[in-house]
């Protein structure tokens, strides 16, 4: 095979490595099903006398990742460095001088995509970024090309490994949410600063993405609302596996008539759901569409190889683009649809309430459900001496009315505290 195409590989730590590792596993093959050798040429990290355990090219390591950008003998560039600067710096430039990029950069694209789709499509070049969602489940490429007949309704993910491995220990094991979230950092799954795995700005990130793709819609990361899973306790856990719930992080996507409502929580998920099998650090998109109905991806949602498995799959796919002078499928956003406020949300609720136990406290609070327009579905109390905990679940509630009634039942003499309140996912095209 004559023809070749040079690649340059801004960082190189955990995806990077895995990034130059299966290049050269699988050589022959990409090269074959490419249709030109894909070589690496220039790489940049920060620290360039570490050992990264793979074998570069003599010469090729550098910590000026712009002169990678520039480099004469650099065809096409993979961003795997993270962070917005000088990730977003690098990208712009690299498609100005009219070379792809395959980037695996969510908090970049969740808050700069229409912007680098925009220099992309003026240069006449790809920008790729299957990896930023999920690793390696392949989810960008059906939302815009293979379902690109369809109509999407709802897109429901588990996003986030490390809050999906820490749920699941909380469930299984009985853990605290400390020992889990310090297992899951041994692990490797969180990342550097867990907060944006627990707080759910990574989850929010990816919603925010696929969301765009789904609705046809520039969705911005901070757009989303965002819960994270700081506060779910062992009780609520306990609770949900009792009325035949899990508690997941869920990243929730969806149209409502004119409107699409992007959201990120923990929430109640019925058991039987087929998210609710999703254990541990993997992750899943749930996805309904009018005519190929309900849709699964499941699989790793992070670490080197499976990340790297989506960014060479990229690579692979802009350099076929690449040396037929064309390009891929465009992202649209036609549709600009609004995004709908969270208090205007209708879904069920978890309410738990730590009151005194005295006559008349439960008709004091399904008073104050009623007051505000909520409905209550289900109601148990649990307790010793003069002090209960009351679980309700209600009936589809607007979130704007929940909320008011959370306010004034912390009102309430009786109500000493209101310990959880957590949406309640049991409709398959709830909005
Ligand atoms: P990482 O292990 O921290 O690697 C980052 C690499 O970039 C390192 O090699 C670092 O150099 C280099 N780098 C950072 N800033 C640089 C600069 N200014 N100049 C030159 N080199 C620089 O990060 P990662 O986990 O591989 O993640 C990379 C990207 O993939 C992120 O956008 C992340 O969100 C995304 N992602 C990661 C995973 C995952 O499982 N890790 C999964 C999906 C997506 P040094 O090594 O010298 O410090
Ligand atoms: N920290 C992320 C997770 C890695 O836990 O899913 C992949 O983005």
């Amino acid at each position: 095979m004559d023809r070749e195409l040079r690649i340059g590989l801004l960082g190189c730590g955990t995806v990077g490595t895995g990034v130059v590792a299966l290049l050269q596993q699988g050589e022959e093959d990409i090269a074959a099903r490419t249709g030109a050798r894909l070589r690496i040429t220039r790489v940049a990290v920060r620290d360039t006398a570490r050992d990264r355990g793979v074998a570069l090219p003599d010469g090729a390591i550098t910590d000026d990742a712009a002169s990678v950008v520039e480099a004469d003998d650099v065809d096409l560039v993979i961003e795997v460095m993270g962070g917005r600067e000088p990730a977003g710096e690098l990208i712009r430039r690299a498609l100005e001088l009219g070379k792809p990029v395959v980037t695996a950069n969510k908090e970049l694209i969740a808050t700069e995509g229409p912007e680098l789709f925009a220099l992309a499509q003026e240069a006449g070049v790809d920008l790729a970024y299957e990896a930023a969602v999920a690793g390696a489940i392949p989810i960008i490429k059906p939302l815009k090309e293979s379902l690109a007949g369809d109509h999407i309704r709802r897109v429901v993910g588990i996003l986030n490994g490390t809050t999906n491995y820490i749920l699941t220990k909380m469930t299984e094991d009985g853990t605290t949410y400390e020992e889990a979230l310090a297992e899951a950092k041994e692990l490797g799954y969180a990342e550097a600063d867990p907060t944006a795995d627990v707080a759910g700005h990574d989850a929010a990130a990816k919603c925010a993405i696929v969301a765009s793709l789904a609705f046809d819609t520039a969705v911005h990361g901070e757009q989303v609302y965002r819960e994270g899973i700081e506060s779910v306790s062992a009780t609520d856990i306990r609770v949900a596996d009792r009325l035949g719930y899990v508690v997941k992080l869920l990243a929730i996507a969806s149209e409502v008539e004119d409107q699409m409502a992007v959201r990120v929580h923990p929430a109640f998920l019925p058991k039987d759901h087929p998210l609710a099998a999703v254990r541990d650090a993997y992750n899943a998109i749930y996805v309904e569409a009018d005519a190929a109905g309900e849709l699964m991806f499941y699989g790793h949602g992070a670490g080197a190889a499976p990340t790297a498995s989506a960014v060479v799959g990229d690579v692979i796919d802009v350099s076929r683009n690449l040396l037929q002078t064309a390009r891929g499928p465009v992202e649209s956003e036609h549709r600009a649809q609004p995004i709908r406020p969270i208090e205007d949300l209708q879904t069920q609720y978890f309410v738990l309430l730590d009151v005194d136990d005295q006559p008349g406290v439960l008709a004091e609070v399904a008073l104050t459900f009623g007051a505000h327009g909520v409905s209550i579905a289900q109601v148990w109390q649990e307790g010793d001496d003069d002090h209960a905990q009351l679980v309700l679940v209600t009936h589809r509630s607007r979130e704007g009315d929940l909320r008011a009634t959370a306010d004034a039942l912390a009102d309430v003499a009786a109500v000493r505290r209101v310990a959880s309140v957590m949406r309640v996912e049991s409709e398959v095209f709830s909005s």
